[in-house]
């Protein structure tokens, strides 16, 4: 199959070619904010079941697309189906976010399993290929997983962590056995975005949502060696689909990720100047970001402004507009699509 001729607007940015207007999409652009998102919630037992429900997540993909003129859908599924498939319990609570049975020190590592990992993610694959099949023509799908730091620190802690103190433990006590998570991680995730890609995908996405606790030389062998792994193995199987990482919260290690991880792409966080981003980070990637979510959420003319500068101080070089974080629940929809319809008519 060949991929290579994808034109999509987002994958032409990504490529580094010239293009006639920022194309747009939201982190976490389904879900709670949108009123059909919790009406189709109530029809699913559990989360996991919209998750591994091809319609229901074929339905919730398509929602924001529906609604509002974005440039890519991402699929609808979350970046705990990984270890999920490797045989851990996850569990998600309405509103305490999600629970797993902690894996605590490598004598726990036994308990993870490749042999049902196609079968239980086989679901996923085929809602994105029925998503692909549904799309307006110019319209990315995007396949996503989380990169292995941040799906450990959920693995370790056994849900969200304030202090990361258990893994960052297991991490500094046992650099080796810790490797062995990472490593087990990396091959997984990048089975998962490959897989993702054979049904459908244009372009993945790594989410490092964790990945600005960890001090240089941790961020070094964490992050950027493990997402330089999972990016030559979807470049090896997939060439010429490119890969956007996200390392949340990186700070200055976003030069050393730009330039030694070889994603096409970098997620940036809204705390990070847009300058510095535009000097340092777009001569080596096309740069993803960054309006602060509760601007969103706040809307007006303080909206305006902040996505004005992004456009101005990101605007000629490589930029696909997103946010800095997800979409947060309190966003009212009218916002969004005000901010839509800014980007689209900026150029
Ligand atoms: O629209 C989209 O962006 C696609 C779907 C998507 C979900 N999760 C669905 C989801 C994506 C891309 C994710 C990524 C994800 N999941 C991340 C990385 C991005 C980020 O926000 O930092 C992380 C850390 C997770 C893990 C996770 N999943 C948590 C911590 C929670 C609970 C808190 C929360 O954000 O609601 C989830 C649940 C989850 N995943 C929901 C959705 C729509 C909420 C489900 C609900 O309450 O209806």
């Amino acid at each position: 199959m060949n991929r290579t001729h994808s034109d999509v607007l987002i994958v032409r940015v990504l490529r580094r070619e010239r293009s006639q207007r920022v194309p747009v999409w939201l982190m976490r652009q389904a879900g709670r904010y949108l009123p059909e998102y919790r009406r189709l919630r109530d029809q699913a037992a559990s989360i996991l079941d919209l998750f591994y429900t091809p319609e229901l997540a074929v339905e919730a993909t398509l929602q924001p697309i529906r609604r509002f003129e974005l440039d890519a859908a991402i699929l609808f599924s979350d970046i705990l189906v990984v270890p999920h498939a490797l045989g851990q319990e996850v569990q998600f609570w309405a509103g305490d976010g999600p629970v797993l049975t902690p894996l605590r020190s490598i004598a726990d590592l036994p308990r993870l399993t490749d042999s049902g990992f196609h079968d239980r993610l086989a679901p996923v694959y085929e809602a994105a290929s029925v998503v692909k099949g549904c799309l307006p023509t110019g319209t990315a799908l995007i396949g996503f997983a989380g990169s292995p730091w941040t799906v450990a620190t959920y693995m370790v802690e056994g849900g969200t962590s304030r202090d990361f103190v258990r893994v960052k433990g297991w991490a500094a006590s046992d650099p080796i056995g810790f490797r062995q998570l990472i490593d087990r991680l990396v091959t997984a995730t990048a089975k998962h975005l490959i897989a993702q890609i054979r049904a459908g995908a244009d372009l993945v996405q790594l989410f490092d949502t964790h990945a600005g606790v960890l001090p240089e030389e941790a961020f070094r062998s964490l992050v950027v060696r493990p997402t330089r792994a999972i990016v030559q193995m979807v470049r090896d199987a997939c060439p010429g689909v490119p890969v956007i990482g996200f390392p949340r919260g990186a700070g200055v290690m976003y030069g050393e990720y730009a330039a030694e991880t070889g994603v096409d792409g970098v997620g940036i966080d809204s705390v990070v100047p847009l300058s510095w981003a535009a000097g340092v980070l777009q001569p080596l990637v096309a740069v993803q970001g960054s309006l602060d979510p509760a601007w969103l959420v706040a809307g007006g003319s303080a909206m305006r402004v902040a996505t004005a500068n992004i456009l101005k101080e990101l605007g000629n070089g490589p930029l696909i507009f997103n946010l800095g974080h997800g979409v947060l629940p309190a966003t009212p929809p009218e916002h969004v699509s005000e901010l839509i319809s800014m980007i689209r008519s900026s150029s």
